[in-house]
This record gives structure tokens, C-alpha cells and sequence, in this order.
């Protein structure tokens, strides 16, 4: 594991986005693995403004996103297909058909992730993009999460329901359930980079880095992948 501290969002977003645009100028057509939430956001607007200024193109490359809320469908300005339109996808030349996100109207759960295993089993992740849950979830794989688990349907707990309030109006708003790749399929990709600030995520990068590998802390999986990149600010960084 490759650790950057840097010193707040803002270099956390640069330094991210400098590796995502050298993926992107070195291999045209790579395969990205995308979250959202809001530690994300300022990256893809720094990709956006590269796209702008031409340094990179979206054209040929294929995304696969973490996770989709079960419950709202994808016209809801929640559901992270809307995210993405909004923060990246429809503000570069990237292809409808290359796009992957669970499809959370097919109306039968476990449909939607035997289909979406079906369509990450066609090609490898070259650079995940990850954020940190503060209970150590990554996509949104929870405490208790088996390693070997491929794309599931979650049951969302307590905590990431708390956590992502924010976006909604209620508690009761926040869907109860959702679809995300399995730790499996993130741990497949070639190269990860995980992006966390803020002191509320200090100790799930704590555990994450210097506890022992677990599944109470589904991000500690992250220390038996060969090529992992955690890009941190001084806050998240505080407790190691
Ligand atoms: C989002 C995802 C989640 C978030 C995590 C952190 O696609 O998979 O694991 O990365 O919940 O969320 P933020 O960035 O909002 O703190």
C-alpha cells in the first residue's frame, strides 16, 4: 500500500486526478471503476476540466461503477446514475454503451447483480476509484461482508444510511437497500486508488492501514492487493 498524506481535499483531488489523467494518456481505452459520494466530486470536476482543455478524452474509455441504491429508480436526482450524468458522465464524450451501472429498474433484486456480474466478468478493471464508508465499507460493502463475495444485493445499515441522509430529505428518504460490486470484483482491478478526507473517516483509515485484515473492517482487504494508492488529508490521516 502506497500512502499520500496530503493536506486537505483539495491536493487529495489533485493528486487523484493527476493518476486517473496519466491512466487515461498512457492507455485511451481503459477500464475505470468509479464511485461516487461526495469525496469523488472535486475529482471528476478536475477531469472534467481536463477533458476540457483536451488533455484527455473519454472517448474509448469503459466505466464501471461501485454501487446503485435499490428502491429509487434511475430518474431519482439521488440514484447514482444521476450522480454521474451529473458530476462526469454528461459532461464528457464518453459512450452511453460503455458506461456500466447496476440497473436498478430490472424489478427482481437478484437479477440485478446476476447481470451485473455478468458484465464485469467481460473485462478488468484497470483503475478503481474508492472512497471509505466511516465504518470501513467500501462500494457498499458492510461490516461482515465475505471477501469472496462477487456483485450483491445490501442490505444498507444503520450507519451508511446515517451517513448518506444528507442527500435526502429524511431518514426514511434513504433507500434501504442497494447493489454494489463485491469486494471479489473490486480486489480484481489492476490498480486501486482509495480517496478519503476528514476527521470522521480517521479511524476507518486507522483500522484500514494498521489493523489487522478483517471483515469488521471490509476496507483492511485493501493492505493484500498488490497495487493500492490511499490518498488521504491531514484530517483522515490524523490517527495513524
Ligand atoms: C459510493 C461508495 C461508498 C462511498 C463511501 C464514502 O459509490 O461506494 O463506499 O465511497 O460511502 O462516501 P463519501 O464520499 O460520501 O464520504
Amino acid at each position: 500500500m502506497k500512502i499520500i498524506v496530503c493536506k486537505n481535499h483539495e491536493e487529495v483531488s489533485l493528486k487523484a486526478s493527476e493518476l486517473v489523467i496519466n491512466q487515461l494518456k498512457s492507455k485511451a481505452n481503459s477500464v475505470l471503476g468509479l464511485a461516487t459520494g461526495s469525496t469523488p466530486i472535486r475529482l471528476y470536476e478536475l477531469l472534467v476540466d481536463a477533458y476540457q482543455k483536451k488533455e484527455i478524452s473519454f472517448k474509448d474509455v469503459v466505466s464501471f461503477n461501485l454501487d446503485e441504491y435499490i428502491g429509487i429508480d434511475r430518474l431519482h436526482p439521488q440514484s447514482y446514475y444521476q450522480f454521474m450524468q451529473r458530476n462526469l458522465f454528461g459532461l464528457v464524450d464518453i459512450k452511453k454503451e460503455n458506461i456500466h451501472i447496476p440497473n436498478n429498474e430490472v424489478k427482481n433484486n437478484e437479477e440485478i447483480a446476476k447481470l451485473y456480474i455478468e458484465e464485469l466478468s467481460k473485462q478488468q478493471i484497470d483503475l478503481q476509484i474508492l472512497g471509505l464508508g466511516t465504518n470501513g465499507h467500501i462500494g457498499f460493502n458492510e461490516p461482515g461482508t465475505p471477501f469472496g463475495n462477487q456483485a450483491f444485493v445490501v442490505e444498507l445499515n444503520e450507519q451508511t444510511r446515517k451517513d448518506n441522509m444528507r442527500f435526502f430529505d429524511s431518514l426514511e428518504e434513504v433507500p434501504k437497500h442497494a447493489v454494489t460490486m463485491g469486494i471479489k470484483d473490486i480486489m480484481q482491478s489492476k490498480q486501486i486508488i482509495l480517496m478519503a478526507s476528514g476527521a470522521e473517516k480517521a479511524e476507518a483509515v486507522y483500522k484500514m492501514i494498521r489493523g489487522e485484515v478483517c471483515k469488521k473492517l471490509p476496507a483492511s482487504v485493501l493492505q493484500l492487493h498488490p497495487n493500492v494508492v490511499v490518498i488521504i488529508d491531514e484530517l483522515a490521516a490524523s490517527k495513524l
